[in-house]
C-alpha cells in the first residue's frame, strides 16, 4: 500500500492531529534537535511493528524511546539492576543533559515491548529538545518509540522535506518544526550495573562534555568499527549511505583515473585548501560538485549541514561521491567523522 504523507504544521490544530493519529496506533514522522524520527506509540505493539516495516528495519536493531521527563524515563527502567552509584549517575547525567542529544542504554522494566527492545535486557532512553515533540509527548500521555524517519541504512532527514522524500509514501502524517538545530543523530552512552559508561554512538553531545561532567573515563565500543555486537548500536558498517558510491578521500589514491566517472562530488567538513584542491584536480582532472559543511571548519555548522549536503550531492549528476573528514576528533568532529566513514562503506556489508 502507499500513501501520500501530509504534512501537519505544529500548531494546535496540527498536534491534535498528530496525537489523535498516534493514539490510533499510527505513525508520524516529528522533529528532535538532532533528526527527525518516525514516532509510534511505544506502548502499542502494532505501532511498533509499523515502524520496521516503514523502514524495512531489521528486527534485530532496536528503537530509542522518547520520554517527556525524567519521571516518564523511570518507568521504563530496572532500577534494581542498576547499583546505587550507578543510579545516582543516571541521575546526574539526566539533569545535566536532558532534554538534549543524548541517549541512555539502561536495563529495561519488565514491561517495555521487547519489539522496541529486540528482545535486549536494555532500552535506550532520551528526552529531546523539541518543544513540539516533547508536547506531544505529553498529549499521548505515554513515551514514543521513534527511530530516525528515513529507511533503513539511509541518509537520516533533517527537515520534513526530507522525510517526506524518504518516507513520504510508506506514512501518513509528518509535523513540520523546521530544520533540525543539531543534525547528527544522538550520542548513545550506555551505564552498566556498576556505573560504568560505555558509548555505543557518537554523536550531538560530545564525550569530553560527559567526561567533564562526570570525571569518568567513557570505554569507547564503535569507533573504529571494529567491533560487532548487538549491543552496540549503528554498529552496522554501511549506514547514513547515500545511493551513490561514496568514498573517503583518502582511498582516492587507490583510485585509477581510468575508473573515475565523469562528474564527482565531494563532500568537504571545511573549506578546502589550495593544496588538497589542487591535489584533488590532478588526480581527478574532472569537474567536481563541492560541497563545505563549514567554510571555517565549524563542528555545529558542519553537523547541521551534513545530511542535507550529502543528500543534495546524492539528488545531483555527479556519480561518485568523496568525502573529506574532519582532522581531528573533538566534540562533534567525532560523530561527524563517524557518520562519513559510514556513508562511505561497500554497501554490501548493510
Ligand atoms: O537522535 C537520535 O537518536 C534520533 C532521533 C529521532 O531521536 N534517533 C535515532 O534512532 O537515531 P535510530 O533508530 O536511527 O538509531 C538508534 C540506535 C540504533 O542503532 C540502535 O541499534 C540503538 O540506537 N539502540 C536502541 N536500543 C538499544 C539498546 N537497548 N542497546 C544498544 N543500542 C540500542
Ligand atoms: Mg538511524
Amino acid at each position: 500500500m502507499t500513501f501520500d504523507a501530509q504534512i501537519l504544521l505544529p500548531d494546535e490544530k496540527g498536534l491534535e492531529a498528530a496525537t489523535r493519529a498516534l493514539k490510533a496506533g499510527d505513525l508520524v514522522a516529528v522533529p528532535t534537535e538532532t533528526v527527525y524520527g518516525l514516532a509510534g506509540d511505544a506502548t502499542q505493539d502494532l505501532a511498533l511493528a509499523k515502524i520496521f516495516d516503514a523502514k524495512r528495519r531489521p528486527s534485530f536493531d532496536p528503537l530509542i524511546i522518547h520520554v517527556a521527563d525524567f519521571e516518564q524515563c523511570l518507568s521504563l527502567v530496572n532500577q534494581s539492576l542498576l547499583s546505587l552509584p550507578a543510579q545516582e549517575l543516571l541521575r546526574k547525567i539526566a539533569s545535566t543533559f536532558w532534554p538534549g542529544p543524548l541517549t541512555l542504554v539502561l536495563p529495561k522494566a519488565s514491561h517495555v515491548s521487547d519489539l522496541a527492545t529486540s528482545g535486549l535486557s536494555t532500552v535506550a532512553v532520551r528526552i529531546p529538545a523539541s518543544p513540539i515533540t516533547l508536547n506531544l509527548i505529553k498529549k499521548l500521555g505515554s513515551p514514543i518509540a521513534a527511530p530516525s524517519a528515513n529507511r533503513f541504512g539511509k541518509i537520516s532527514p533533517t527537515s520534513a522535506m526530507d522525510v517526506k522524500k524518504e518516507l513520504g509514501q510508506a506514512i501518513h502524517w509528518i509535523v513540520d518544526g523546521g530544520d533540525c538545530k543539531i543534525g547528527v543523530e544522538s550520542t548513545i552512552l550506555e551505564i552498566t550495573f556498576n556505573g560504568e559508561l560505555r558509548l555505543l554512538r557518537p554523536g550531538g553531545t560530545s564525550s569530553e562534555d560527559i567526561k567533564r561532567i562526570t570525571g569518568l573515563p567513557i570505554q569507547e565500543i564503535t569507533l573504529k568499527g571494529e567491533t560487532f555486537s548487538p549491543q552496540a548500536p549503528g554498529m552496522l558498517e554501511s549506514h547514513y549511505a547515500p545511493s551513490k558510491p561514496m568514498k573517503l578521500i583518502s582511498e582516492l589514491n587507490e583510485i585509477q583515473r581510468s575508473q573515475l566517472p565523469e562528474k564527482i562530488g565531494i563532500l568537504s567538513f571545511e573549506g578546502i585548501s589550495a593544496e588538497i584542491q589542487s591535489w584533488v584536480e590532478a588526480i581527478i582532472h574532472r569537474p567536481c560538485i563541492v560541497k563545505v559543511l563549514s567554510p571555517s571548519g565549524n563542528s555545529l555548522e558542519a553537523a547541521k549541514n551534513l545530511f542535507k549536503s550529502l543528500r543534495q550531492l546524492d539528488e545531483s549528476d555527479a556519480k561518485l561521491l568523496f568525502a573529506i573528514a574532519p582532522k581531528n576528533t573533538e566534540g562533534l568532529n567525532l560523530a561527524i567523522s563517524d557518520r562519513l566513514r559510514r556513508a562511505s562503506q561497500p554497501k554490501s556489508s548493510i
